[in-house]
């Protein structure tokens, strides 16, 4: 695990959006796992920017996001669909077909699940995520006890995810459930950059910079693989 520590969020962002873009230019046919979340909000605002000055960053780029909540439509303000649109994908030359994010609507959500695996594994598997960590240890919405071969499921949000999001919801209700990859899932994934920023994440990059493996703390997978960088800030940090 090759760990960053960077001075603040806006020098975390810029080095993120750097190994992302530099990871497109190397391979236009990336195919990347996506985050949502306030995290990476300043590594999307990077790459919209650079992108209008260098208008084909994601031409034959493949993106599948993380996540998506269940039983909301996806034009939902708090959908991650409406997140993305939002935030990167309304802004970039990214095509729409080649933009996947599970959805929370299907009406049988379990083939849903399984359709998502199929269409990660058709793209040739994901090469480069980008992943948030929920101050519990999550990452996607995999929960603490989520094993760590799990592939894509449904999963009931704990209360304090459900908390840490409702900014999204504004005064509705925040979903009680979500799709989201598997830890195994995630794992497969060539590259796995994990991003933490301010001092709400130090007790989770603490517990991860630990190294003790463990399903109660879902970040801790990331031991396993040979490909994964933490960034994080000196306020995640100890
Ligand atoms: C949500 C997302 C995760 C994200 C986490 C942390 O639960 N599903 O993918 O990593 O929040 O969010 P934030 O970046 O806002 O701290």
């Amino acid at each position: 695990m090759n760990w960053e520590t960077l001075p603040d969020y806006d020098a975390l962002s810029e080095r993120a959006a750097t190994i992302l873009l530099d990871s497109i230019r190397e391979d236009p046919k990336l195919v990347l796992g996506l985050p949502t979340g306030n995290t990476p909000l300043g590594v999307y605002a990077r790459v919209v920017a650079e992108c209008s000055r260098e208008y084909h960053c994601f031409r034959d780029v493949t993106a599948f996001n993380l996540d998506e909540y269940v039983g909301i439509p996806r034009d939902h303000p708090g959908s991650y669909f409406a997140f993305m649109q939002r935030h990167l994908f309304a802004h970039v030359d990214i095509d729409p077909t080649r933009t996947y994010i599970p959805n929370g609507a299907a009406p049988d959500l379990k083939v849903e699940c399984e359709r998502y695996e199929r269409l990660i594994a058709a793209a040739g598997g994901l090469g480069l995520t980008f992943l948030g960590l929920g101050s519990n240890g999550h990452i996607a919405f995999n929960e603490p006890g989520t094993p760590f071969d799990s592939r894509t499921h449904v999963v009931a949000l704990s209360e304090s995810t459900r908390k840490a999001n409702a900014a999204f919801f504004l005064d509705q209700p925040v979903p009680t459930h979500a799709i989201t990859m598997g830890i195994g899932t995630i794992l497969e994934s060539r590259q796995i950059v994990l991003l933490a920023s301010g001092a709400k994440k130090r007790d989770a990059i603490a517990r991860l910079r630990s190294g003790a493996q463990g399903a109660d703390f879902p970040a801790s997978a990331l031991w396993s693989h040979p490909g994964v960088s933490v960034l994080v800030d000196e306020a995640a940090s100890f």
